[in-house]
């Protein structure tokens, strides 16, 4: 199930030198016509033509996916040979791969894939074009399309991505407004329409990276921390590092990631199974994946229901929390966790008081349960005021985000 190979029709010169001196001829033949980057009305992209980004780095043309006989117009890496579609167009409907498709400008100024007879596959469909725009695919992966030079963006790939995030695209989620800017899977390897799966960034008191199985929560990252997301596994590594989440104060969260230094090409991908990975290429050959969001079972969000931890290396995988027991133990030694579990003994604070006080059970190694509430407290009043509330179930202190408590129903899931 790799989603890597696709046909790439204009990559069949199998002479390098020969393909280097026809770059070399066609880059002097066009430089007096005008660049190889960009698509206008005059300058359109004929099904199988590719244009290339300044730089050489990324692609942008019609292509087929492995066993499909459709074409679209997509974005791929130019860099690696086990080319990989960062992005596609018009991903819902697709060409029939005998229609002569067009990319191009239309009248309106916006980007359009046309077929043979003119009829409308895609369309950037912005309101705010301009007559004879212009789009160039920037040698960061980005096509942009603008009136010209020095007027503003109207469109971007990088604001309407598919599967794909690439170092310095910004994924976003506005809390007034609810505009989105995340990921969505492809329904399977050779077909690129929008899948079931979405992943991006979402806000409740601190911002956390979620992936949506149809609109459920699938998985869940820590709360970011100011420097990463906690509860992630390997996060620390290098492999991780370089996130940022800025915060424009109009209601906007931004996500994003750059390597300082990294010269080798790295992506983060929502595959069609919901999983989230990593993905770099230090050969300029193949792929490696360096993280994914799902390891094992026990990543997939509420995997063992409330009060209850998943651990991978277990058998079974499920077990209640110290204190805690099977709502249902039938059920429950039947494999289904979905009745959780409650506690074996209630607080003191929610019996006749006798002079006993409650304490707290720390667990490590374990990610922290979703929807928190916050507050500036340090590590010692977040404790008292959680022990002096009897709707508090737990708290979590972190330095770098501060006191974090739970008054609902506790999903812990194992980590580590
Ligand atoms: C593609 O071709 C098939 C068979 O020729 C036809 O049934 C189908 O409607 C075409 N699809 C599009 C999108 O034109
Ligand atoms: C563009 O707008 C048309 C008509 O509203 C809609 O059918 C189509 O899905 C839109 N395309 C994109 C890429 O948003
Ligand atoms: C757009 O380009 C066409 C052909 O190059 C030219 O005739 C026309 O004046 C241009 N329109 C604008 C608004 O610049
Ligand atoms: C570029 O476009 C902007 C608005 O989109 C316009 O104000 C400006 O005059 C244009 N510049 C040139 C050189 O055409
Ligand atoms: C394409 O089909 C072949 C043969 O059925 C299969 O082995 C391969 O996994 C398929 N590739 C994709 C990406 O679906
Ligand atoms: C974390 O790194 C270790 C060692 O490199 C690796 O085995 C493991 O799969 C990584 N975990 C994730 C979630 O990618
Ligand atoms: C698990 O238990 C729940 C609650 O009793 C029930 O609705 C569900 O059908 C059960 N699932 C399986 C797979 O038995
Ligand atoms: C207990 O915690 C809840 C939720 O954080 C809060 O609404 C309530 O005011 C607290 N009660 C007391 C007595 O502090």
């Amino acid at each position: 199930m790799q989603p890597e190979s696709v046909e790439q029709p204009m990559e069949l010169v199998p002479n390098t030198k020969l393909s280097a001196l026809l770059v070399l001829l066609s880059c002097i033949c066009l430089a007096f016509v005008s660049a190889t980057d960009t698509i206008t009305a005059a300058q359109l992209l004929n099904d199988p033509e590719t244009i290339t980004s300044n730089g050489g780095h990324f692609k942008l043309g019609f292509f087929s996916p492995a066993n499909s006989t459709y074409r679209y117009v997509g974005i791929w890496h130019a860099d690696v040979s086990l080319s990989t579609v960062i992005w596609v167009a018009n991903r819902n409907k697709p060409l029939n791969i005998t229609s002569s498709g067009i990319l191009t400008i239309s009248d309106d100024g916006n980007l359009v894939v046309l077929d043979g007879q003119n009829r409308v596959f895609w369309s950037s469909n912005s309101t705010n074009t301009v007559p004879n725009s212009t789009a160039q695919l920037l040698d960061s992966g980005n096509l942009v399309l603008q009136g010209n030079s020095t007027g503003s963006i109207i469109w971007e790939s990088f604001q309407n991505p598919s599967d794909t995030c690439l170092q310095k695209m910004k994924i976003s989620t506005n809390i007034r407004t609810g505009k989105k800017v995340q990921l969505t899977s492809w329904k399977s390897p050779s077909d690129p329409s929008i899948g079931k799966f979405s992943a991006g960034i979402a806000v409740r008191n601190l911002p956390k990276v979620f992936i949506w199985n149809d609109g459920s929560l699938y998985w869940r990252s820590g709360p970011w921390n100011s420097r990463i997301f906690i509860g992630v596994q390997n996060m620390t590594s290098v492999f991780l590092d370089g996130f940022s989440v800025v915060d424009d104060k109009e209601g906007t969260f931004y996500l994003s990631f750059s390597f300082t230094g990294e010269t080798f090409p790295t992506n983060f991908v929502l595959n069609a199974q919901g999983n989230l990975q990593e993905k770099y290429s230090a050969n300029g050959e193949n792929w490696e994946v360096v993280w994914s969001a799902l390891e094992t079972e026990c990543d997939v969000f509420g995997k063992c229901g409330a009060f209850g931890s998943c651990n991978p290396q277990d058998s079974p995988i499920c077990s209640c929390l110290w204190g805690f027991e099977p709502k249902n133990t039938q059920e429950w030694n039947r494999g289904n966790w979905s009745r959780r579990c409650v506690r074996r003994t209630p607080l003191q604070c929610e019996r006749v008081k006798n002079g006993k006080i409650d304490g707290f059970l720390k667990l490590t190694t374990m990610k922290v349960a979703d929807l928190a509430d916050w507050s500036a407290d340090d590590d010692e009043q977040c404790r008292n005021n959680c022990l002096q509330n009897c709707s508090c179930m737990a708290y979590a202190y972190d330095a770098g985000i501060g006191c974090m408590t739970w008054t609902r129903t506790f999903v812990g899931s194992y980590f580590g």
